[in-house]
């Protein structure tokens, strides 16, 4: 006998009804997963502290179809995430996916950088993907429902960089950790978890690569020197990854990072 999916493996990755939490939904990575996943008719709770761009991004998802809610958050504290998730079950009556695309960098080497400037780093992609997975996790398992995060991490969780990437190295290792972690620990409630490690992609955090920033040109042409496919990412370059993550066909899938990167971390 040949099962369903076998004969329809394409309902693998059928989304549509589903609810989708999405943080850093104003930046590059956050707005191209939201566009997919709305065009796919998910609905979307898109959260960012920029009005315009966030207003920008939903108005896109909308054309596509989506139905969109805005929340103007980051993820900084814990009633910055219940409200997140407060608007999901108000406008949609539940919440299925969380994306934590919300992440910062701010390169300093040890010696000069300050222990405030390491600490926004930390805060900007641990505390944040933290207090999101606390708060959405709680609510799966005390409803028992089935839920599926994908967090952002980096090629940085696992490799050096010569830039001052102190905190921002550090910050992805521990991304790559909780991943981890919550896989093991969530596996028995029926959450998956895991993270897109990208290589260097086109976006408002990587600008300073692209522009004649001396540093910013050394980082981009290290990394660029070391991508057996000679280029860097554009945000396309994730999507599919990103709905492998976020769907039924990444079912017995949990607690992985999953490297975009182009061949990086396989040299
Ligand atoms: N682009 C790359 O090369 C690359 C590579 C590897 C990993 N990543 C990771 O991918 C994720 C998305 O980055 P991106 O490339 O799309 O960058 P981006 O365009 O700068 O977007 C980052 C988003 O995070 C939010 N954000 C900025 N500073 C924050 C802070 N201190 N705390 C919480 N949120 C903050 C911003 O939203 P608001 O300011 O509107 O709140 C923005 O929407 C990040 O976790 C990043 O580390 C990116």
């Amino acid at each position: 006998m040949i099962s369903e999916t076998l004969k329809n493996p394409l309902q693998l990755f059928e989304v549509a009804g589903k609810t989708a939490l999405i943080t850093g939904a104003s930046g590059s990575l956050g707005r191209g997963v939201a566009l997919a996943l709305g065009a796919m008719g998910v609905n979307l709770v898109l959260a960012s502290a920029s009005q315009e761009e966030l207003e920008e991004v939903a108005g896109e998802a909308e054309s596509l179809g989506a139905k969109v809610r805005i929340v103007l958050a980051r993820p900084d504290g814990p009633e910055a995430v219940q409200g997140m998730l407060d608007a999901a079950l108000e406008a949609f009556g539940g919440l299925d996916m969380l994306v934590v695309a919300s992440g910062y960098n701010k390169p300093g080497f040890i010696q000069d950088q300050s222990y405030e400037e390491w600490q926004s780093v930390m805060d900007g992609n641990v505390k944040g993907a933290w207090l999101l997975c606390k708060a959405v996790g709680s609510y799966w398992i005390a409803n028992q429902r089935p839920g599926k995060v994908l967090l952002v991490s980096s090629v940085r969780g696992r490799h050096g960089n010569y830039s001052g990437y102190g905190g921002y190295c550090t910050a992805k290792a521990a991304t790559d950790g909780l991943t981890r972690v919550l896989g093991v620990e969530w596996a028995k409630h029926g959450i998956t978890i895991n993270a897109i490690a990208p290589t260097v992609f086109r976006s408002k955090l990587t600008a300073w690569m692209y522009g004649d920033n001396e540093l910013g040109q050394q980082t981009r042409a290290r990394s660029l020197s070391r991508i057996p496919m000679g280029r860097l990412g554009e945000v396309e370059d994730l999507i599919g990854m990103a709905l492998y993550l976020l769907s039924p066909a990444s079912a017995f899938c949990t607690g992985q990072v999953m490297y975009v990167d182009g061949g990086y971390t396989a040299g």
